[in-house]
């Protein structure tokens, strides 16, 4: 494991970056007064209601309430991890990422050599891809192969598109091509392009197949899946085992490809074939994605989902198609937050969307996705395939079956429509009971934990709130305004002071800090939540009257403090007297007041 990336770092990275360059390289901006506008990427919108900060570093659409510091944008636009998005930032600036040394001295410069090592496996395999894709055009056995891609009805764009090639009938093609040195053929052996038998003799591993060179979401090749020609050879597909660099749960034939096709990305199809893949797109469908001879993983579905609001599954309608459905189902639910939707497509017996796309079209076959059956119905389907809701028995039996299931949807939204689908299908079954019942199971479903919705919510407006608002909006009020010193208030118990006094100090002791850096310093706090709310709401205060909401809201906080506390002493003189020291400060109180 690489060590955690210093804070120090993150913060120097934030600083030295100017959001108006990283967002206008991506979405070209308007100068509108001191701000930035355009039209915000991650909705769709006509008008621009999407505002780049360059005083604050901070970007907020108005229209769909996504906001953020550069690290953020680029994050939520190139669709990456937090550490992939500060390893993107760092490349801009053309520096390195450091990381924290673990207990072990030697480890920085391990995981230096491990670096260095991924970057070689990538640029190896980027060779292999080219490899194969020269022999497709200069091999001896070039016209067989390109005359089965012809009669697959590939076109010669196509083929180049996807980066086709040819891995030649010999043993020692990529062999000698890429593995002259003991070192290079072990590298070619470590990431499963070359083979090493027993007797220690390393030969190709994929020999006499048309290539399809796998891309990882960030674009670099990771793998190969391998087709043979002659229909006598099997398997009919090769694909590389995983190696360092090859995860196949995590990745997705195709998606890297659909990403750079569109921005906006509607709706995701997932097929079972590269082919499949292949031949929709040359049929203009280029948002398909095949999983890598495995089974749908969460980690799929919520790689589609960063992408796309839509997912539909394309899947034999027999018997094994109808289980891998069910299976992909059951792994996405916990992923289905509100907004987010998928759809199972069954195709007739003997095709596949190679071949349905070439039968009908485009048009109709798209017709046919969004006719795709909802995941409820092919929930209940399934459920009512099982049970008899006809019998007292049967009922509970779907009960039984169905509320485990229900209770691992991510949206409360959707997980409310199921209820009541359910609910509908038991007849007299008492809704009461099925909510305590689902909450029940909520609580015991050990699957993976829920990702937190997005879709802004509303807090109401308190002073601390007010202040925190403030001051992530303005963090150099922290310093202009020493009279506004939360920590005057650390004995009262009101909601959110402990974070407003975190956030004052850690302003007041980093003067010059803007907006993005503040919020990049809290992006992992346990407020992050309700700070990223807080910045969703609108700015109501004129910049102008900041200042004066600033003093007077902390006015109000003390004035209540102070009040609460009079009231007890006073309360407390009733009852059981003060002491002496207690009566002094009762005076100086209502003073004070
Ligand atoms: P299919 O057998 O449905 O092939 O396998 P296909 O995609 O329609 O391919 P064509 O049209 O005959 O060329 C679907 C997927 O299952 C995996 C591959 O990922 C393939 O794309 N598969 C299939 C294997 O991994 N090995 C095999 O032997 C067969
Ligand atoms: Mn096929």
């Amino acid at each position: 494991m690489a060590g955690r990336i210093p804070r120090d770092f993150i913060d120097d990275l934030i600083a030295r970056t100017d959001i108006v360059d990283i967002v206008d390289s991506r979405v070209k901006l308007k100068k509108a007064g001191k701000n930035y506008q355009a039209c915000c990427p991650f909705h769709n919108e006509k008008s621009p209601s999407f505002t780049v900060s360059a005083e604050k570093q901070f970007y907020h659409c108005f229209g769909c309430g996504e906001h953020g510091n550069a690290l953020s944008f680029i994050m939520e636009f190139d669709r990456l991890e937090f550490v992939e998005a500060i390893e993107e930032l760092a490349s801009f600036h053309a520096i390195d990422v450091p990381r924290e040394q673990s207990i072990q001295p030697f480890n920085k410069a391990a995981s230096q050599e491990k670096k260095q090592q991924r970057e070689n496996d990538y640029e190896l395999m980027e060779k292999a891809a080219k490899f194969f894709q020269h022999q497709l055009k200069h091999h001896a056995n070039s016209s067989k192969v390109i005359s089965y891609l012809k009669d697959r009805g590939l076109s010669g764009e196509i083929v180049k598109s996807w980066e086709m090639g040819y891995a030649p009938a010999e043993w020692q093609g990529l062999a000698d091509a890429l593995g002259k040195t003991p070192e290079q053929a072990q590298q070619c052996v470590d990431l499963k392009i070359m083979t090493q038998n027993d007797n220690g003799k390393r030969f190709d591993f994929f020999r006499d197949r048309l290539m399809f060179p796998i891309r990882d979401k960030r674009g670099r090749v990771i793998g190969f899946g391998g087709r043979v020609i002659d229909p006598e050879q099997s398997p009919k597909y090769l694909n590389s085992p995983e190696t360092r660099i090859f995860f196949k749960g995590s990745e997705l034939y195709g998606l890297y490809r659909a990403r750079n096709m569109q921005r906006h990305i509607d709706r995701i199809i997932v097929v079972e074939g590269y082919m499949d893949v292949v031949a929709l797109s040359q049929f203009d469908i280029n948002y398909a994605v095949a999983s890598l001879g495995t089974a749908t993983t969460p980690e799929h579905v919520q790689l589609m989902l960063r992408n796309t609001d839509e997912i539909v599954c394309c899947y034999d309608g027999d018997k094994a198609g109808r289980g891998a459905a069910w299976r992909t189902m059951e792994n996405a639910l916990p992923m289905l937050k509100d907004g987010k939707s998928m759809k199972f497509m069954f195709l007739p017996d003997g095709e596949d969307p190679d071949t349905m796309v070439r039968q009908i079209g485009k048009t109709a076959l798209e017709e046919q996705f969004v006719q795709a059956m909802p995941l409820s119905q092919f929930l209940f389907d399934n459920l009512l395939q099982r049970h008899n809701v006809a019998s007292v028995e049967g009922k509970a039996a779907l009960r039984a079956e169905a509320q485990p299931i229900i209770a691992s949807v991510a949206g409360d939204i959707q997980k409310e429509i199921l209820q009541g689908e359910l609910s509908k299908l038991l007849g007299d079954y008492d809704r009461y009971q099925l909510d305590r019942d689902i909450n029940r199971a909520n609580q015991h479903s050990t699957k993976m934990p829920k990702p937190s919705s997005n879709a802004p919510q509303k807090l109401s407006q308190t002073p601390v709130r007010m202040l925190i608002q403030l001051l992530i909006d303005n963090p150099q009020l922290a310093h202009q305004v020493p009279q506004v010193n939360p920590q005057a208030l650390a004995e009262a118990q009101l909601p959110g002071l402990v974070f407003l006094i975190e956030l004052h100090q850690f302003c007041h002791h980093q003067p010059g800090l803007n907006t993005a850096a503040v919020f990049e310093h809290f992006r992992h706090h346990e407020f992050a939540g309700h700070l990223q709310t807080l910045l969703a709401q609108e700015w109501l205060v004129d910049d102008a009257d900041k200042k004066m909401v600033y003093v007077s809201t902390f006015k109000r906080l003390v004035d209540q403090f102070l009040a609460g506390q009079s009231d007890a002493l006073i309360a407390k003189s009733r009852h059981v007297g003060l002491t002496a020291e207690e009566k002094i400060t009762l005076q100086k109180l209502l003073m004070k007041k």
